[in-house]
């Protein structure tokens, strides 16, 4: 399973590489706006801090505006990977950049059928927003398993990425369903790593250990 980091923030970014753990970001306009940051610019910044894929998202709502728009924001760095709305104008643009081989990310998915498009339109991935599904009532995470399902049932390359996570549940619900990609804010990030019985473990072992000196080689 991959992590991105679902942020703008270099510095949480440069954090998760330096863990060895951020297989790639994912971008969106409001990330950046809260980052305080210049749109092209720190998404050029964040494409040469993670090596992997980087999302960054076309403005255009109409297709031709958006193949633009992709065109310039892929040419940013190599790993670059254009997000692009789920909408018809969308689709059409994802089934042309596609042929030109350049990688997509099929963002504000919130129904199976309309993830079903993004794959015959050849998307790179999709991105299925759980937590603003949870946040209406509806189970977000019930859409993954039926993507995943879909997509198995036709062998589609079109890889999951769970987007909108908002704690780590999600994320070990992502794991449990095989989704390819968990896309996860900083914040969720840490706090897979934590378990009060962790420190209370750690503090025990370093009073038992006290006096106790092991070589640095
Ligand atoms: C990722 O690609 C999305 O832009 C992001 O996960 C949206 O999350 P939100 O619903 O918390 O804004």
């Amino acid at each position: 399973m991959q992590f991105f980091l679902d942020t703008a923030i270099v510095d949480e970014i440069k954090e998760a590489v330096a863990l060895g753990l951020c297989d790639g970001v994912t971008t969106n306009p409001s990330l950046i706006k809260k980052s305080g940051r210049d749109y092209l610019e720190v998404l050029k910044e964040i494409a040469g801090i993670c090596e992997g894929p980087v999302s960054a998202e076309v403005i255009a709502t109409d297709t031709e505006g958006m193949l633009a728009e992709a065109r310039f924001l892929a040419k940013i760095a190599e790993n670059i990977v254009v997000k692009i709305p789920l909408t018809l104008e969308g689709l059409k643009a994802v089934k042309v950049l596609s042929a030109e081989g350049i990688k997509t990310n099929v963002t504000l998915c919130f129904s199976a059928n309309q993830a079903l498009l993004a794959a015959k339109a050849g998307a790179s991935y999709i991105s299925p927003f759980v937590g603003r599904l949870d946040d209406r009532g509806q189970t977000g995470m019930d859409l993954v398993s039926d993507i995943l399902d879909i997509y198995m049932n036709y062998d589609y390359e079109t890889q999951v990425i769970v987007a909108s996570v908002r704690n780590p549940v999600h994320v070990l619900d992502a794991a449990m369903m095989g989704a390819h990609i968990a896309t996860i804010p900083f914040s969720t990030f840490k706090l897979l790593a934590s378990h009060p019985l962790t420190d209370v473990g750690v503090a025990k072992f370093l009073q038992d250990a006290e006096g106790v000196q092991i070589p640095r080689n």
